[in-house]
């Protein structure tokens, strides 16, 4: 299954579709919507050396708005589909629908279920959806004095978006007490830092689950796994991602209809009725306890890498699903998600999340076999030609997606070819998708 090989200008009266980011995630949809018949021609703002074989990507930044509006006009784009979080929390969506130009994804109001963890504990806690207890600090002081009497082991969260570094698991009030002078004291994280949220720490097993919506209705769900360590069985530093799978095995009809009743539904109700009317992917981080779901966070946008392993997996177009959330049609539009597995295993280079080198020669590209797919991260092309050779340029370099009628094939497929693409200091975990307990080969 090829990533690549797609004319940029299929013309004939299709639309244009820009993309807006560059990670595996992007080069996902990019992939997903170069199937789509309704699509003319595809680019990428700014994309990276993957979306480059289907795109044509455009020189701009995620993070500047108005520059991403100038560029969807000048090139005539009918329809734009933001891929990361932070141009969501800058009002991205708004600009474009002030200029008339069609955008998916949350607006500045609604993306506040992400861009701020206090506003959406708040929400939650509003409407009864289940979640941990938690507290809200402004203050450095009265924080400290908290944690010093709390004790037990607590989630420090810096309220706004901090790149996915943002959120610290405590086991001792020590590890606490760090965590939060780096939110306020050292300000690591800016002005995102400068509330905290401290949360009760949930147990049990982590799901990231997802649904498209147009504010009104929402489409059938699709959950999927991933890894946020580098080092096999969860050793090691937190990192953007090094792998996923769907769907998980504790993914069933009854907890989908649990997590709707209670969870999706109820926070879509509560922001419509707000005035912040919510339309993209809604996606819940869960953690599945004893009692039921519950909430670890809410994040207004797709997954990564979870993206990677879900939409080789949607039975519909994903054009025909965005435009349905865009103009609130989605109620009429069935949603399906095929039964087949798919196992995404992240190749990194060597350092991550640490220091990294770029610019290094990737090698193996073409050995990899039709039916696997490697949506591209941190690449670039080295020119403007298809055949221009392809270096690193980032930590994540590529996700390398396996699908079988079961995760057992799916992830065979995935580890069969990952190990063909090389680049110096490449490396990757090896028990992405392995049945809990089982021994990494
Ligand atoms: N997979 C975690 C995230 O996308 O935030």
């Amino acid at each position: 299954m090829t990533t690549g090989g797609r004319e940029a200008d299929l013309g004939g009266g299709r639309l244009k579709v820009l993309v807006v980011g560059s990670g595996a995630r992007e080069h996902a949809i990019a992939w997903r919507l170069s199937r789509s018949p309704r699509v003319g021609a595809l680019y990428a703002a700014p994309g990276n050396g993957g979306t480059a074989s289907l795109c044509t990507n455009l020189d701009g930044s995620a993070e500047d708005p108005e520059g991403l509006s100038c560029l969807a006009q000048e090139n005539a784009v009918d329809v734009t589909i933001v891929g990361p979080e932070q141009p969501l929390a800058n009002g991205v969506v708004d600009l474009f629908e002030s200029r008339g130009l069609k955008a998916f994804g949350p607006t500045r109001a609604a993306a506040q279920i992400e861009a701020s963890k206090s506003f959406a504990r708040s929400l939650m806690a509003g409407n009864g959806v289940p979640s941990p207890d938690f507290e809200v600090f402004d203050d450095y002081g009265r924080a400290r004095e908290f944690l010093s009497r709390h004790g037990g082991p607590v989630v420090v969260k810096a309220d706004g978006l901090a790149a996915g570094k943002g959120v610290t698991v405590c086991r001792s009030p020590a590890q606490a007490l760090e965590a939060l002078s780096v939110c306020m004291v050292s300000r690591s994280f800016g002005p995102a830092g400068d509330r905290v949220v401290v949360e009760e720490c949930m147990e049990g097993r982590e799901v990231s689950v997802f649904a498209f919506t147009d504010g009104t209705h929402l489409s059938p769900m699709v959950a999927a796994c991933d890894y946020k360590r580098l080092g096999d069985g969860d050793d090691g530093p937190n990192t953007g991602g090094m792998g996923s799978y769907a769907p998980p095995d504790l993914w069933s009809e009854g907890l989908e209809e649990r997590v709707r009743r209670e969870i999706m539904e109820p926070v879509l109700r509560a922001l419509r009725e707000s005035g912040a009317t919510y339309k993209g992917v809604l996606y819940a981080g869960l953690m599945l306890t004893e009692t039921g779901p519950r909430v670890l966070e809410f994040n207004c946008r797709l997954g990564d890498p979870e993206t990677q392993v879900i939409l080789p997996l949607m039975g519909t177009d994903l054009l025909e699903v965005v435009l349905a959330c865009i103009d609130g049609g989605l109620g009429r539009l069935s949603i399906e998600w095929d039964s087949r597995a798919c196992a995404g295993v992240v190749l990194a280079s060597g350092g991550y999340p640490g220091a990294y080198r770029k610019g290094l020669p990737i090698q193996g590209l073409e050995d990899v076999d039709e039916d696997v797919l490697v949506f591209h991260a941190g690449t670039k092309r080295t020119g403007p030609e298809r055949d221009a050779p392809t270096v690193t340029d980032g930590g994540r370099v590529m996700t390398v997606v396996g699908v079988g009628p079961a995760l057992v094939q799916a992830r065979e497929r995935a580890y069969d070819n990952v190990s063909r693409i090389r680049f110096d200091g490449a490396h990757y975990r090896r028990d992405i998708a392995l049945p809990q307990g089982a021994p990494v080969a």
